[in-house]
């Protein structure tokens, strides 16, 4: 690849009906799309992603039926014991973006123990936002930072945009190049507002389940097709 993105982000879309093509209930949609992440995982560390975000759980998707979130609260532990492994093999560190003490506590043992797992990995970062929206990250940095400001620490006028990035739980991270959409529905939900700001958009037809890493490859050939000008010419 002559210049893989460094950060690329996914809104895996297209599970539900997925499943619903082929007659089955949308957990097997979810099922074969935790499938997927694995094969993208895998993909995009062999061609040099650093970061790879992946929107698992939103804060909006509560309001699913319970069915479907209780299945989506079960699936990382079905993921992790299956494929723990051969992230290891493959030197992936795992994160997570959102706030996960919503979680039932074995969902989340099972997502913290993933992450103290790989934490000595060197490989690509597969980011999960879990429990994760853009808007209420920047909430919750607007409060950090004004506590800062009420505690003496900063001046108002010192405040800068490397400061909110700061707080922002990306902030380790760079900010993403590369931002894909399957399944056809061109909008953002709520997904990384601030880190998206230069980013390259994808958006495909194809639902999560059937992106390939031949689709995924397909993509990242047209983002090396663009020209990031970032507001110059
Ligand atoms: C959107 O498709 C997908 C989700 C809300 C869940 C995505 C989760 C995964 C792919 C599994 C994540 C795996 C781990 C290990 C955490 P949708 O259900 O909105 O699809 P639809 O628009 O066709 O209904």
């Amino acid at each position: 690849m002559e210049r893989c993105p460094k950060h690329i982000a996914i809104i895996m879309d297209g599970n539900g009906r997925w499943a619903k093509k082929q007659g089955k209930p949308r957990t097997a949609g979810h099922y074969k799309g935790s499938e997927n992440v694995r094969e993208i995982a895998i993909c995009a560390n062999r061609l040099g992603v650093e970061v790879l975000t992946l929107y698992a759980f939103s804060t909006e998707n509560w309001i699913r039926p319970q069915e479907e979130v209780n299945y989506l609260m079960k699936l990382p532990a079905v993921f992790f014991e299956r494929y723990l492994k051969e992230l290891m093999e493959n030197n992936i560190r795992v994160s997570m973006i959102g706030e996960i003490d919503a979680f039932p506590l074995d969902t989340r043992n099972v997502l913290l123990s993933a992450i103290e797992r790989t934490r000595n990995n060197t490989g690509m970062v597969l980011n999960f936002a879990m429990n994760y929206g853009s808007r209420r990250e920047i909430t919750l940095a607007c409060r950090e930072i004004a506590e800062e400001v009420k505690s003496g620490i900063k001046q108002i006028d010192d405040i800068n945009e490397d400061d909110i990035s700061k707080h922002l739980m990306t902030a380790i991270y760079p900010d993403v190049d590369f931002m894909i959409r399957t399944s056809g529905e061109c909008r953002l939900s709520n997904f990384l507002l601030w880190q998206l700001a230069y980013a390259e958009f994808y958006f495909t037809d194809v639902a999560w389940p059937d992106f390939t890493p031949d689709e995924f490859k397909k993509a990242i050939e047209v983002y090396n097709n663009r020209h990031r000008r970032y507001g110059g010419l």
